[in-house]
């Protein structure tokens, strides 16, 4: 198992680019198993949560290849039906291959993907929206196993008591363009992840509008056929980076990402006085000088402030001049990283779904462990402006959604080393 070993205190600069958003390459993934013919996916990112919707696709009779940095997707045999729990309990967005699995191949067994450390992540509003269109689900010794000869179109409400869902939305987008007639869904997600989605399925002939708004109609069609899909860049990897730049009052150029997608964002951290300006085309200036005002804020399904940047934008609050509240709207135990961040200095309590955090001159390095992958974000944060050093353990985690981070933010100034368990730690 790898560990980061940071030295902390050393201002970023220069620029970095931004990888394409693992968020949508995903659920793209999993609809190349709707497609007749090859999907390619365009700058797909390296990253192991790809690994393993790659595997996952090939255990479902998918070809799936890399030419260059593009993911090549072809479906050559639609005899399997089973997507099993090795792979879905490691990655719950493997429960994407549901949609796509019923709908085409009339039959599909999917592993529910169980516990999570960001708290219950139910699947009720993706099975509720499959069932509208006619598939019977059973849960049958921990899978999905649901079947329709044929969907049918139908009027669907997609909200629960945390508001809308994307994974829910995409599963049931994917499974209603293959079915007979019009489906309404009324509260989908309006993620620019699941926007993307949306837009690659036209792409491949489907018939969906009302893209990016809460209400969709989706006229059914008989087939679709593969096609070459731009992903958008990663937003809360941008995110993360202003985050860093910020932490350590840097000087940072974020390229290749869209500013329209982090205006929540953006806004959160300026009234935290950080400075994030557009510098032409799909690029911003971060910068951030003095000490940071207290904020308190709301996490939200898209527009609002997204759960993904919670624990990276906390980390900033922990050195803020006075106290802050975030409530957590999305996951309201999304909170494992309070207790590392507590290690390093951090005074913050949590109460419910709020987090009270009381501002703190400055935090120290500590050995700390990575619990999920923004919570390790918010560590390698926390590392890059604590006094002395900080190991994070576990960095497996942050593989699972962030493309070679160490080696981007050596490029700006930071003093950060993977090592091996087995290798000693190098001095830094
Ligand atoms: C997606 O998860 C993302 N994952 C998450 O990113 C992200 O945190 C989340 O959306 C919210 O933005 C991927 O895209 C692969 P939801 P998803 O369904 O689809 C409740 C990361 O770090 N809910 O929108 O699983 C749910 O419990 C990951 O990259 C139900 O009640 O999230 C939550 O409170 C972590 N019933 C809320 O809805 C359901 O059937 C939103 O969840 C489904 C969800």
């Amino acid at each position: 198992m790898d560990r980061f070993i940071i030295r902390g205190g050393y201002p970023l600069q220069g620029t970095v680019e931004v990888s394409k958003s693992k968020n949508a390459a995903l659920p793209i993934m999993a609809a190349a198993l709707l497609a007749e013919g090859k999907t390619v996916i365009k700058d797909c990112p390296r990253l192991s949560d790809v690994t393993a919707m790659s595997d996952l696709l090939r255990v479902l009779g998918a070809s799936v290849t890399r030419r260059g940095e593009d993911l090549v997707i072809r479906v050559v045999d639609e005899s399997k039906i089973e997507a099993p729990y090795d792979i879905v309990r490691k990655m719950r967005a493997g429960f994407f291959v549901l949609g796509p699995v019923l709908a085409r191949r009339k039959v599909a067994r999917v592993s529910m993907p169980g516990g999570c450390v960001i708290g219950l992540r139910p699947v009720d509003l993706h099975l509720k929206g499959l069932r509208a269109l006619g598939a019977r689900i059973e849960v049958d010794s921990g899978y999905v196993v649901a079947e329709a000869p044929r969907l049918r179109g139908a009027s669907i409400y997609l909200g629960g008591p945390f508001g809308s869902t994307v994974g829910g939305t995409a599963n049931v987008v994917m499974a209603a363009v293959l079915a007979e007639g019009t489906t309404v869904i009324e509260n989908a997600a309006c993620e620019p992840e699941v926007v993307n989605l949306m837009q690659c399925l036209n792409r491949m002939g489907a018939h969906i509008k009302g893209i990016g708004s809460p209400h969709l109609e989706i006229r059914g069609v008989r087939r679709l056929v593969g096609c070459t899909c731009e992903l958008i860049p990663d937003r809360i990897e941008a995110g993360t980076f202003m985050a860093a730049a910020a932490a350590t009052r840097g000087d940072v150029t974020i390229r290749n990402f869209r500013m329209d997608h982090l205006h929540a964002v953006v806004d959160q951290f300026a009234q935290a006085g950080i400075s994030v300006t557009p510098n032409g085309g799909e690029s911003c200036r971060v910068t951030a000088v003095g000490k940071f005002k207290p904020v308190d804020v709301a996490t939200l399904p898209y527009p609002g402030f997204p759960t993904d940047l919670q624990a990276q934008f906390m980390t900033l609050l922990a050195v803020a001049d006075g106290v802050s509240v975030i409530t957590e709207k999305i996951y309201p135990d999304r909170f494992m990283h309070v207790a590392e961040l507590g290690r390093m200095g951090a005074d913050i309590r949590k109460e419910g779904p709020h987090a009270i955090i009381s501002g703190r001159p400055s935090l120290s390095g500590a050995p700390v462990m990575a619990s999920d992958l923004r919570a390790s974000a918010a560590l390698v944060v926390a590392g890059l402006m604590a006094d002395g050093e900080t190991e994070i353990r576990r960095v497996y985690h942050i593989d699972r959604g962030y493309e070679h981070i160490e080696k981007k933010l050596r490029k700006l100034g930071a003093q950060i080393r993977r090592v091996s368990d087995d290798q000693p730690t190098p001095p830094t």
